[in-house]
């Protein structure tokens, strides 16, 4: 099978082909408790594709939703340069990452990176990471 060139894709087929491996990746999330299913899939400035689900757990407050699962697989990867990740669940409407992932996104980009929200019928919203996390906390 031919090796899809991710960045050489144009911005639109780019942004179908992540929520697609998004959506494959929700397939792989553990979350008994809520039952909320979320993939996420995330492009790095190589090239590389890192895909996450959430992963909950009975304490609750250890789960980890998929975008964090995602972007912890490609750091210690020795990957942290991102062009863009999306998101997906089973809901009607866009999913749009959690507080706790925004800042964790941040602490790797600028905030030039793309934020791809689809909801369960693969519709989407691109935002800049910048625009759902503005002015952010740094050291
Ligand atoms: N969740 C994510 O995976 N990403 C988000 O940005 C929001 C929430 C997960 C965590 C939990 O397993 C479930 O969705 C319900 O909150």
């Amino acid at each position: 099978m031919e090796k899809i060139n991710f960045l050489e894709l144009p911005d639109k087929e780019l942004e179908k082909e992540l929520v697609s491996i998004s959506i494959k990746a929700k397939g792989h999330s553990y979350s008994p408790y809520s039952k909320f299913k979320v993939g996420a899939a995330l492009l790095t400035q190589n090239g590389k594709i890192y895909i996450g689900a959430n992963i909950e757990n009975a304490s609750f407050g250890a789960t980890i939703c998929a975008e964090r699962t995602a972007v912890i697989k490609a750091v210690s990867d020795g990957e942290n340069k991102f062009i863009a990740i999306a998101i997906t669940s089973d809901s009607d409407n866009y999913t749009y990452p959690c507080g706790i992932c925004r800042q964790v996104l941040s602490e790797f980009d600028k905030g030039d990176m793309k934020v791809i929200c689809s909801n369960n019928s693969g519709k989407f919203r691109v935002l800049t990471l910048r625009e759902l996390m503005p002015e952010i906390f740094e050291l």
